[in-house]
């Protein structure tokens, strides 16, 4: 009996000392699964200095949205990274003006706050 009171409470120590380290993990975590944020591609392109470049042209990465795009990509400054990781798949249709437009990034529906920072930390990877 008394040996489960202390692995519960030992637990929820755990817990607690852990939850506020996963709070404080940048917005930004969720899109790791995906992409680095370096040059190296990953299920996604590396995204080291994605802001302020053009769409679709991270070397060495096979794109699907690409071959939608008439003309001049795209740039990805705020507003477009905001469309982006709201819904891409609704994005990639407007920035194509495609409405047949794909990719292969699912819609991340991220906005606000969480957004904002994600957006800030993208600013400032170079
Ligand atoms: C489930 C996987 C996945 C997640 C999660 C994901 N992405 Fe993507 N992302 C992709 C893929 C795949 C592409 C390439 C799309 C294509 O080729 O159609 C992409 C493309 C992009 C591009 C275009 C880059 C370029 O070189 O033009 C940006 C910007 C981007 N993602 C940002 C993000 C951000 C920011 C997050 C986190 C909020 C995120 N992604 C989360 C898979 C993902």
């Amino acid at each position: 009996m008394k040996k489960t009171v202390m692995i519960a409470t030992v637990a929820a120590m755990l817990v607690a000392v852990s939850m506020p380290v996963v709070a404080q993990a940048g917005a930004e975590a969720r899109c790791k699964s995906c992409h680095n944020f370096s040059d190296k591609n990953k299920v996604g392109p590396g995204l080291k200095g994605v802001f302020g470049s053009k769409a679709g042209t991270h070397a060495g990465y096979k794109y699907k949205f690409t071959k939608y795009i008439k003309g001049d990509p795209w740039v990805w400054d705020e507003a477009h990274l905001r469309a982006w990781i709201l819904n891409s798949k609704k994005a990639v249709k407007e920035f194509t003006g495609d409405p047949k437009a794909k990719t292969k990034m699912g819609a991340q529906h991220v906005k606000g706050a969480k957004a904002d920072a994600i957006i800030a930390f993208l600013k400032d990877l170079k």
